[in-house]
C-alpha cells in the first residue's frame, strides 16, 4: 500500500499545535458557546437555572462538569425544533437520525455550522490520506442521514471530485468503480462487504481496483474487518466517527500514517468520558461513555451531550488532539446474557477467525423457560458449503466465542449470500425475548 501520510505544511496549523495553544482556544469557544445556548435557546436557559449553572461558572475547561448532561430523549421532548438556539430563518439545513419511534431527531445548521463542517470532513478526508483532485466515491446515503451530504460537501471543499452515489444497488457501485477509477470511497464497513462480494461475483479481482483508501464509520467495525477489507482490496481503511447530534461524520477520523485511533476535533468538539451509571467523569485512558461540548455550532449548540458510545480517551501521536479508541460499541447495544456483557464487535472479531465463514452475521436473542439464548447466524465461505465444513467452522466459532468472551452461543452456518444486506448500517441484533 502507498505511504499517503501528508505534509505537515498541508494541515491547519491547530491539528499540530500545542496543548496549551489547543486548551486556550477550547476554552475561550466553550464560554462562548455556552452563553450563545443560555442566550438564545430557551431549554439550556431553563436547564442552566434548574440546575443552578451560569455561563459565568465556568472557570476552566474541566469547569464543564458542573453543567447538566443532554441526552436524546431531549431531542424527542422537544422535537422538532425546541433545543436550536437560532430562529428557524436562519438555517440552511435540517437533518436528522432515524428514530425507533418512527419520527427522526432533528438536528439544524446555519452557514457557518456547514461551513466548519465541511472543513472538518475536508480534514478528515486529508487524514486518511485524501487529496485535491483525488476522485472519492461516496456511498453514504444521501438525504436526511449526515452521512452523504455531510461527506459529500467536505470532499467538494478538500477539492476532491464527487461521485455521489449514496448507498444501494450494489452491481451498480461496482461498475462505476470500474469505469470511473477512484481512489477514495466513503461507506459503512458493512456495505463496503456487499460492494466486495460483488466484485467477486462479476468475477473481478478488488486488488486490482483504483481504491488507495476506504473511509469507514456510521457503526463499530474491528481490527479484524480492517485487516480483511485492507487484505482484499489492496487498501487502507481508516475509521471516521460522528453523529448527528453533535454535527456528522468528521467529529473524530483515524490517520492514515498511524491507523491507531481516531484523533477527536477538539478545536470545535470537547470530549470527555463519564462513567454511564453515576455520570462521573473519568480520567483520560479509562473506558467509559464518550460526552460531548460543541464549540462552535450555532445552530443546535451541544453541552454535554450524552453519545451512549463506549471507548476511552488517548493522547495525541499523528497530531495533538486526543484520540478515542475505536468504538467497542454502544451501552444501549450491549447484550447482558446470563451476566456477562457482549458487544457485537466481539462476535465479528471471532467469526473473522474462523476458516470457512464470512463476516456477514446477525445475533438473534430468545428465550426459553427462563433462560436466554443467543444464536448467532452467520454465512459460509462459497468455497466451503458442504455439511462437514459447515459443522467444522460452527464448533469453531462456538468454541472462539465460548473462550473469550465467555458465553455459550447456538451457530446456524447460513448459505452464501442468504441473509439481508443493509446498504448503510447493519441490524447486528435482533431480540426476540418476551418484553417483560
Ligand atoms: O452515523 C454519522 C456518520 C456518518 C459517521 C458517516 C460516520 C460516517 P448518526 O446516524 O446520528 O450519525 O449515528 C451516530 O453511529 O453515536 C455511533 O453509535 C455510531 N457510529 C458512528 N460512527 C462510528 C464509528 C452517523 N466510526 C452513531 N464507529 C454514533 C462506531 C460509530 N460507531
Amino acid at each position: 500500500m502507498e505511504d499517503l501520510t501528508p505534509n505537515r505544511k498541508e494541515l491547519d496549523p491547530i491539528e499540530i499545535a500545542s496543548r496549551d495553544e489547543i486548551e486556550a482556544l477550547q476554552f475561550h469557544r466553550m464560554k462562548r458557546s455556552l452563553r450563545h445556548a443560555f442566550e438564545n435557546s430557551p431549554f439550556y436557559r431553563k436547564r442552566f437555572i434548574e440546575h443552578d449553572v451560569h455561563p459565568e461558572d465556568l472557570k476552566s475547561l474541566s469547569d464543564i462538569a458542573k453543567f447538566p448532561f443532554t441526552v436524546k430523549q431531549d431531542l424527542r421532548d422537544t422535537y422538532p425544533f425546541g433545543m436550536f438556539a437560532v430562529p428557524q430563518s436562519k438555517l440552511v439545513r435540517i437533518h436528522g437520525s432515524s428514530g425507533t419511534t418512527g419520527k427522526p431527531t432533528v438536528v439544524g445548521y446555519t452557514a457557518a455550522d456547514i461551513d466548519h463542517w465541511a472543513n472538518l470532513i475536508a480534514r478528515s478526508i486529508r487524514a486518511a490520506g485524501g487529496r485535491p483532485g483525488d476522485m472519492l466515491h461516496n456511498a453514504y446515503g444521501y438525504g436526511l442521514f449526515t452521512g452523504g451530504i455531510g461527506a459529500h460537501y467536505g470532499a467538494e471543499r478538500l477539492g476532491c471530485t464527487v461521485v455521489p452515489i449514496s448507498g444501494g444497488m450494489t452491481e451498480r457501485q461496482v461498475t462505476l468503480i470500474n469505469d470511473f477509477k477512484p481512489s477514495i470511497i466513503m461507506v459503512t464497513p458493512s456495505y463496503m462487504l456487499s460492494i466486495l462480494d460483488e466484485f467477486r461475483r462479476q468475477g473481478l479481482d478488488p486488488r486490482a481496483s483504483s481504491l488507495k483508501v476506504g473511509i469507514f464509520g456510521a457503526e463499530p467495525w474491528t481490527d479484524s474487518m480492517r485487516a480483511e477489507i485492507e487484505q482484499a482490496f489492496d487498501m487502507h481503511a481508516v475509521d471516521i466517527y460522528g453523529l448527528s447530534e453533535v454535527m456528522g461524520p468528521g467529529v473524530a477520523q483515524e490517520c492514515v500514517e498511524t491507523k491507531d485511533g481516531l484523533h477527536v476535533w477538539e478545536d470545535h468538539f470537547y470530549p470527555e468520558i463519564i462513567d454511564p451509571v453515576t455520570g462521573e467523569v473519568l480520567p483520560d485512558g479509562q473506558m467509559g461513555e464518550l460526552v460531548f461540548t460543541t464549540l462552535t455550532k450555532e445552530g443546535l449548540p451541544m453541552v454535554r451531550y450524552r453519545t451512549r458510545d463506549l471507548t476511552r480517551l488517548l493522547p495525541g501521536t499523528a497530531r495533538s488532539m486526543r484520540r478515542i479508541e475505536k468504538i467497542t460499541g454502544r451501552s444501549d447495544d450491549m447484550i447482558i446474557l446470563r451476566g456477562v456483557n457482549v458487544f457485537p464487535t466481539q462476535i465479528e472479531e471471532q467469526i473473522l477467525k474462523c476458516r470457512g465463514l464470512a463476516p456477514h452475521f446477525q445475533i438473534e436473542l430468545s428465550r426459553s423457560g427462563r433462560m436466554d439464548n443467543m444464536t448467532v447466524h452467520v454465512e459460509c465461505t462459497t468455497d466451503r458449503t458442504d455439511e462437514a465444513a459447515r459443522a467444522a467452522s460452527a464448533k469453531e466459532l462456538s468454541h472462539h466465542i465460548k473462550s473469550v468472551v465467555g458465553v455459550t452461543t447456538r451457530i446456524e452456518v447460513r448459505d452464501p449470500n442468504s441473509m439481508a444486506r443493509s446498504d448503510g448500517k447493519a441490524k447486528r441484533v435482533v431480540d426476540n425475548r418476551p418484553s417483560a
